[in-house]
């Protein structure tokens, strides 16, 4: 059976869309506090759901060390090799491994890891319920599970009053065909509960972007994925990214993402 479009467009990712992740999933400063909840230490093992380039991956290697080890996962057979690559050339290869897989089920033993990570990826999962039940299985007794996600009908992009139909329908369009789990960033506290993890918390950060520095998201995830939902012409993608620019250009471009950043505790 073909694969949904939401979890094709993850297993194939051409050479250019590759190079574009790299620079829009790189670890900055301000993702710091996304990894608070996850409280690392040396000695600890991590789980990475989702790694992608391995930017993140490499960031919570580093809080580990000495002593720890991070496993990142992955459906994208190219991130696996990349995201190693990368791990090699900073010298992380003893402290990092990865595996291909299509989760869920985790091919891991339960209690295998101390802290278990997985951002921006749940949206994209055949059952985001059962991902959340796995991460639950494979923590350890006493250890904490932390989900990152955005939530896409929460998403606001003011390009202006003539570009405000057009936005709409790029969204939905992108929204429609890209996503399993659109609202996954409010879904998230439940899922917590139900996999019975403990200690539930959920914090959401959202800052506005003014200076454009989420348009590589909007330039090369969304405006793709409307085009690819065919619900919308190549030339109005065009349209709306003209508007983009325009909008950048005289100061009038606004967008919000916010993000869901969800804890839980495995009982002890
Ligand atoms: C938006 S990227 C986030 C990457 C990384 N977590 C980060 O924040 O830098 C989503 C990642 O989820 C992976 N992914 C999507 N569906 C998956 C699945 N069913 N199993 C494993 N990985 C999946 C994609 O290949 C991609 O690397």
């Amino acid at each position: 059976m073909a694969q949904p479009y939401y979890k094709s467009h993850w297993v194939e990712i051409e050479p250019e869309r590759h190079a574009v992740y790299d620079d829009l999933l790189k670890f900055h400063p301000a993702m710091e506090r996304l990894l608070e909840p996850l409280e690392l230490g040396p000695g600890l093992k991590v789980l990475d759901m989702g790694s992608g380039p391995g930017h993140t991956t490499m960031a919570l290697a580093r809080r580990v060390l000495p002593g720890g080890h991070v496993t990142g996962v992955d459906i994208n057979a190219e991130f696996i090799e990349r995201a190693g690559d990368r791990a090699r050339a900073a010298g992380l290869q003893d402290a990092i491994d990865y595996r291909r897989c299509d989760f869920p089920p985790l091919p891991f033993a339960g209690a295998a890891f101390d802290r278990v990570w997985c951002k921006n990826v749940l949206e994209y999962v055949d059952d985001a319920a059962a991902s959340v039940a796995e991460m639950a299985r494979v923590t350890a007794p006493g250890g904490i599970v932390v989900a990152v996600d955005s939530d896409w009908d929460m998403m606001a992009v003011e390009l202006g009053a003539q570009t405000r139909e057009l936005t709409d329908r790029v969204l939905a369009a992108a929204k429609s065909v890209a996503l399993n789990q659109p609202r996954i960033g409010r879904r998230l506290f439940h899922l917590f509960l139900e996999a019975g993890l403990e200690q539930v918390d959920v914090k959401v950060f959202a800052s506005p972007d003014r200076k454009g520095l989420m348009t590589g998201m909007l330039r090369n995830s969304i405006a793709r994925y409307a085009l690819d939902s065919g619900q919308v012409s190549g030339a109005a993608v065009q349209q709306w990214l003209a508007a983009i620019e325009r909008a950048l250009g005289s100061g009038r471009y606004l967008m919000l993402l916010p993000q869901f950043v969800v804890s839980g505790r495995k009982p002890a």
